[in-house]
């Protein structure tokens, strides 16, 4: 059966909107995923949900088990996963409220579990990652938006950062000579290990801050949090909307 997943990050670490039916504690190889996979329906579709930081938000983002969630979600027999971040703008386009869907990234993470392919089942094998987000995801993304009319901008490169501090200006001012538009810190290794595991995956970010450097004013966790509520209910939307075509 072709099972969808929802991955909740920051701003979405419970989906007040999920009818849940039940609730799977499950472990993998890699150890135990964030939390149980809730299994329920969004809007009428049957969706599992996973916030990657935990249902209190606990979890930091370089102790999150990515290897835990990624298999644990394969396991359950998911193929297509909606990942939401939250992240900081860089390029012109990103500010504050604006929603992105990635077509892009590149990993600037270190000392994360990023790999399936880690001699513990003695198999190997080079993930292709040119594309790193799955077409198929981030058109429905985007032909959703358009229908239900949320703006959203429809490329971006996601810049995966280590944290959990928020990055220098002259860090930011790297990322930006490197291409990158967007900043966050889980998107990696989520998708590569999506990759390795053969499922569709695109990242939906929310951003709630300009990266430092970028806005006028210093980074205020005030309006994260502001823009991450806001925000965040529009991204609900626009998966629901995403979620009907299927
Ligand atoms: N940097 C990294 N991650 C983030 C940011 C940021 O500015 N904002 C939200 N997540």
């Amino acid at each position: 059966m072709n099972r969808v997943a929802i991955i909740g990050g920051s701003g979405l670490d419970k989906l007040t909107a999920l009818v849940v039916e039940s609730a799977h504690t499950v472990t993998t190889i890699y150890g135990t995923p964030s939390g149980p996979l809730l299994e329920g329906t969004l809007d009428g579709a049957p969706i599992l949900f996973l916030p990657r930081h935990g249902a209190t938000h606990g979890i930091p983002p370089h102790r999150i088990n990515y290897r835990a969630n990624i298999a644990a979600l394969r396991d359950f027999g998911v193929e297509e996963i909606f990942a939401v971040t939250a992240v900081g703008g860089i390029g012109p386009e990103t500010g504050p409220g604006r929603i992105v869907i990635p077509d892009q990234l590149i990993d600037y993470t270190s000392g994360r579990e990023h790999t399936f392919y880690d001699g513990i089942d003695a198999k190997l094998d080079h993930a292709e990652f040119g594309e790193p987000y799955s077409a198929t995801i981030r058109t429905r993304l985007i032909h959703a938006a358009a229908r239900v009319g949320i703006e959203v901008v429809p490329h971006g490169v996601y810049g995966a950062t280590q944290g959990p501090r928020l990055e220098s200006a002259a860090e930011i001012a790297r990322l930006q000579r490197d291409g990158c538009t967007l900043v966050g810190m889980t998107g990696m290794p989520e998708a590569g290990l999506a990759r390795e595991a053969g499922l569709h995956y695109a990242n939906c970010a929310l951003s709630v801050n300009w990266a430092a450097g970028i806005g006028s004013t210093p980074i205020s966790l005030v309006e994260i949090g502001q823009h991450l509520t806001q925000g965040m209910a529009s991204v609900v939307q626009l998966l629901s909307a995403a979620l009907r075509t299927l």
